[in-house]
């Protein structure tokens, strides 16, 4: 899909559609709409005054403008209802991009002009959120599909706002088509069944990315796993006839060749397991297919990785991923057995169901070995965080406040939301063991807490947030801007974090 910038009139657009903006209670008498009124021959007008669309959320009026007259080049104009004008930002804006060609293309449009109205605001900003947007709604989860697969396909995106600076809408739509297409990148990878999405195949794929983009790879097999005394992860591979890896991307800023003395090293680490059936302590059947997306925290690593190999923020950026099956074999770990971790640390296990703690376990110790001193991992690691935050919040925790507060604000710059568990030291007494320094499981209680305690054990003092995604990663209906399936949570948080970071750390890195 082609996408470009207009700074022209909206109405002198050659376009097939032009989809605009309309916030709540908004009357066509004044401003931008008495213009689109104007050039549509006042059916905008006629629109509003009749109440067929009042600017709430979602609505949509769609009108032919051929036979109305007016001078608006496009033939078709779609209203999109975005609520309050005060409460429009970047969430807002996005949703109204994905709504808009997701409708449009419902209705054959092949060439559309988006005018998401962030007059007031940074057009840069606006036309990111806008691209982000469209690339997220023209998702499909389809790909093995043979029939009543979606063929109609938008050709063309125009993001229009009036007067802005060309070169700043440029860069703003530049940069939202490698967000939008790094996310899908993620959502992408996280539908992909387990029986093909092993992980050697998931590591085929980071190097890929590693390949195209430009950045580090090292993909650890097994014997060195077992050489770095990787006892957690290799524990839950056991049962697997598949063999396991651990892919290590880095991201240097351009013209540097290692980290420096005393600068901060921020780790990106993601639960990367291809199928979890629960191994020894087997999952009930109903619904486990969809823990092929149990490797979605380390499919997010590898869609912030491919984004900030392009957006180039100025500060060092390090992604682990350890990768396997959980499952059940002769071969597999029992619950009881005691494995020893890399940090030293003895674990008992209780439930080899728990397993996306004990591959973190050794991923943490790992890229604490590589110099990390920030680490922030992302798992889709309990059940028990859906019954608490559902599928609005992802859970955060962890042992620095101002790294979560930093999370949470780059959360809510995007639209995303993270809620904050508590994480006192008294959890840990739950995950005490009998015979070795600590269990993997810690009993019915505040399960996503527990959780995060165990992995917390092998942070150990470093500065650590941890994001429980599993209630948050996957839409279990569609939404009017993205289709049912994997949502690509927390990656377009973490590149704004980065962004943040690289601010802090004295570099240039883009604001949005
Ligand atoms: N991958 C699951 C967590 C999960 C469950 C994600 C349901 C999405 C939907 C994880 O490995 C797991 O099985 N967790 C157990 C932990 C328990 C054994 C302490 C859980 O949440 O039931
Ligand atoms: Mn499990
Ligand atoms: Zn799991």
């Amino acid at each position: 899909m082609e996408i470009q910038t207009s700074n022209a009139r909206p109405a002198e657009l050659d376009v097939h559609a032009l989809a605009v903006a309309v916030f709540k209670d908004e009357q066509a008498d004044e401003g931008f709409l008495k213009d689109l009124d104007a050039a549509t021959g006042g059916l905008v007008r006629a629109v509003l005054e009749a109440e067929e669309l009042k600017g709430k959320e979602g609505e949509t009026a769609y009108l032919h403008l051929a036979a109305a007259g007016g001078g608006a080049k496009a033939r078709r104009l779609l209203l999109v209802g975005v609520g309050e004008r005060a409460d429009y930002g970047a969430a807002q804006v996005s949703q109204f991009g994905g709504a808009a060609v997701r409708y449009l293309r419902a209705r054959n449009v092949k060439t559309v002009g988006l005018v998401p109205r962030l007059e007031v605001g940074d057009a840069g900003r606006a036309a990111q959120a806008t691209v982000e947007g469209a690339l997220i709604g023209l998702f499909e989860p389809d790909k093995y599909r043979t029939i009543d697969k979606e063929e109609r396909a938008v050709e063309r995106v125009v993001v229009v706002a009036e007067g802005a600076d060309a070169e700043a809408l440029r860069r703003g739509a530049e940069r939202g088509r490698i967000v939008g297409e790094s996310v899908n990148f993620t959502r992408d990878l996280a539908n992909e069944p387990g029986g093909y999405l092993t992980p050697t195949v998931f590591a085929e794929r980071a190097q890929e990315i590693a390949n195209e983009f430009g950045l580090e790879i090292d993909v650890l097999d097994q014997p060195r796993l077992e050489a770095e005394g990787m006892g957690a992860f290799l524990s839950v591979a056991r049962g697997s006839e598949q063999p396991p890896k651990m892919m290590v991307l880095k991201y240097m800023p351009e013209g540097r060749a290692a980290i420096e003395e005393g600068e901060e090293y921020l780790a990106l680490v993601g639960k990367g397991i291809t199928f979890d059936t629960g191994g020894i302590s087997i999952k009930p059947s109903e619904n486990m297919e969809l823990m092929k997306y149990d490797m979605t925290g380390g499919a997010t690593v590898l869609g912030v990785m491919r984004a900030v190999a392009q957006l180039k923020p100025p500060i060092p950026l390090l992604g682990v991923v350890p990768a396997t099956e959980n499952m059940p074999s002769g071969r597999a770990t029992k619950p009881g057995d005691v494995v020893r971790a890399m940090s030293g640390k003895t674990i008992e296990i209780i439930n080899t169901d728990a397993e996306g703690r004990l591959i973190l376990a050794d991923a943490v110790s790992y890229a604490k070995k590589l110099g990390a001193t920030r680490i922030v991992d992302m798992a889709t690691l309990t059940g028990a965080v859906s019954i608490a935050l559902g599928d609005v919040n992802t859970g955060i925790m962890g042992t620095d406040q101002e790294l979560i507060n930093e999370i949470i604000e780059a959360g809510r710059a995007v639209g995303e939301k993270f809620w904050q568990l508590p994480l006192d030291k008294e959890y840990t007494k739950q995950i005490k063991s009998d015979i070795a320094d600590i269990k993997n499981v810690g009993g019915r209680k505040a399960g996503t807490i527990t959780a995060a305690a165990f992995i917390k054990e092998f942070a150990d003092g470093t500065s650590w947030a941890h994001l429980d995604i599993a209630g948050t990663a996957w839409g279990d209906e569609a939404k009017p801007f993205r289709a049912k399936g994997p949502t690509g949570v927390a990656v377009r948080t973490l590149l704004n974090f980065v962004e943040r970071s690289a601010r802090k750390a004295g570099g240039d890195g883009e604001g949005r």
